[in-house]
């Protein structure tokens, strides 16, 4: 549950090896955006940063073409969907029928006159048509035909100046204070069908719109969808074993980043990107952890103590892990299990950054485990409190991943649900008589969060709910989550 934390400076997971040789071709930001996009496409697995990395776009690109790329890419992605309305009503071609590249050519035009200022729209178009390259001669012309159609019958303008009146099927709210009329129809009326109305205008599934709304009111959904779309805000949680918040917040400042005090004692919000966060020299000495509010509420709950020996039993990147270990003055002793033996070595990687040498990292997988052979030493005695934060679908993050709101299935959410029930009833083995547990995703699916946890209740009498929390998210405010603390007898 901590998207925040995983990152890596230059933006990427682990990637493909760099060969010394090789000497890439400086780059224009669009064209590099259409291949980044293609391959996220392409794959059903590959993120954002992974797909920077694979490009070379921090050697291909200086600071400024690399801040545009990532605005189109994220942007594009985000959209897609309100996008591929616009288009579907200017192309005499179905979407489903427009070559991939052409399609990622247009999505990139219609991105740049909708959603972003400053680029003059007759440039953006003109841009998106270069960005395609020689590659497609005949694809030049098809695209540039639909941007300039689209062009003649759009008008973007400042919402207060929206006298109402307007078709919902021509009126697209925009980011900050904008809103775009079109001349023709380009969604559906809601009166039709709200929630797929509600999917195209703000770029989610309908299915998710349609299972929010019917477990919330229309506001909260519309809060939901806004902050989807939303920039993430940036907090960091401050590594008290090191530094207090304010000489934190000091030490940024003198390194020339604004941050200022967040809602939790040990949290600041700050006005940097992610990628300067973790290139300032603070975050190299270990002084913060990019972390969010509504995943620090999860080892808080658990409520560590020095002295006590504690299990994380998905620990990687160590997000969670080594804020146990922190509000346990460093005196506790953490074992930070993962099944994933490269993901845990960014936990280790975390604990030598932020100085935490109480936590052991474990790579092994208490799920598959033979009950008849040995379990590994450190998890033989049992445990004063267990963590069990499991994958999830990401709803609740979906702004910080924007990739991950097209590949999210009924049937994904119903699997993650099953591995999650797997995972909390196995971390339960763990605890001792009288001991915590804490369950936590980033996900808002019922199925998922307090599905997963009345199963195991119903199978275990001797366990008791003390709290559940399920933070929704809103435009500027936390990440979406659940979290539940259990006690055992
Ligand atoms: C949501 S992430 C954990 C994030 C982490 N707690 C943090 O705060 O940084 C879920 C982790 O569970 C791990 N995982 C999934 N199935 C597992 C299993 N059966 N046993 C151990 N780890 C597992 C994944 O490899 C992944 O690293």
């Amino acid at each position: 549950m901590s998207p925040a934390g995983d990152r890596r400076p230059g933006g990427g997971r682990r990637g493909p090896a760099r060969g010394a040789r090789f000497q890439p071709e400086p780059a224009n930001a669009r064209a590099l955006a259409l291949e980044a996009l293609a391959l996220i496409e392409r794959s059903r697995t590959r993120l954002v940063p992974d797909a920077i990395e694979r490009l070379r776009v921090e050697e291909r690109l200086d600071a400024r073409s690399r801040r545009l790329l990532l605005e189109l890419v994220y942007g594009v992605l985000r959209r897609r969907l309100t996008l591929d309305c616009v288009i579907a009503a200017f192309s005499r071609q179905p979407i489903s029928e427009i070559e991939s590249d052409c399609l990622q050519a247009l999505r990139l035009g219609v991105y740049q006159v909708l959603f972003l200022d400053g680029i003059p729209p007759h440039a953006a178009v003109s841009e998106a048509v270069e960005a395609l390259g020689s590659r497609h001669p005949g694809a030049r012309g098809f695209v540039n035909g639909i941007l300039r159609a689209m062009l003649r019958e759009v008008n973007k303008t400042d919402a207060a100046l929206d006298r109402g009146g307007a078709s919902p099927r021509k009126r697209l709210p925009l980011s900050e204070g904008k809103v775009a009329f079109f001349s023709r129809e380009v969604f559906i009326h809601p009166d039709e069908n709200r929630a797929l109305y509600l999917a195209q205008v703000h770029s989610l599934p309908a299915f998710l719109v349609e299972r929010w709304l019917k477990r919330h009111d229309r506001a909260v959904v519309e809060g939901i969808l806004l902050a989807a779309n939303a920039r993430p805000r940036v907090s960091a949680r401050v590594n008290r074993l090191r530094i207090d918040r304010e000489g934190l917040v000091r030490r940024l400042q003198s390194e020339g980043l604004a941050a200022g005090a967040g809602q939790a004692d040990e949290a600041i919000l700050l006005d940097a990107s992610p990628l300067e966060a973790v290139r300032s020299a603070a975050f190299s000495e270990g002084l913060f952890y990019l972390q969010d509010e509504a995943a620090m509420k999860v080892a808080r709950a658990l409520e560590p103590k020095p002295g006590e020996r504690i299990l994380d039993l998905c620990a990687a990147p160590g997000g969670k892990a080594t804020h146990l270990a922190e509000l346990a003055a460093g005196q506790a002793e953490i074992v930070a299990v993962d099944r994933d033996p490269e993901r845990l070595e960014r936990v280790a990687e975390n604990c030598a950054r932020l100085g935490n040498r109480g936590v052991v990292p474990l790579a092994f997988d208490p799920v598959a485990h033979d009950p008849a052979t040995a379990l590994p030493e450190p998890l033989r005695q049992p445990f004063d409190a267990v963590l069990a934060d499991v994958p999830c679908s990401n709803t609740g993050v979906l702004a910080r991943r924007p990739e991950v709101r097209w590949r999210v299935s009924l049937d994904a959410i119903r699997g993650l649900a099953e591995q999650g029930h797997g995972l909390l009833a196995r971390a339960l083995s763990f605890v001792k008589p009288g001991g915590r547990l804490a369950f936590s995703t980033c996900s808002l699916e019922e199925e998922e969060n307090g599905g997963v946890v009345s199963r195991v209740l119903v199978a275990n009498p001797g366990l008791r709910l003390l709290r559940q929390e399920e933070t929704i998210p809103a435009p500027g405010g936390p990440d979406g989550g659940y979290l539940a603390l259990l006690r055992l007898g």
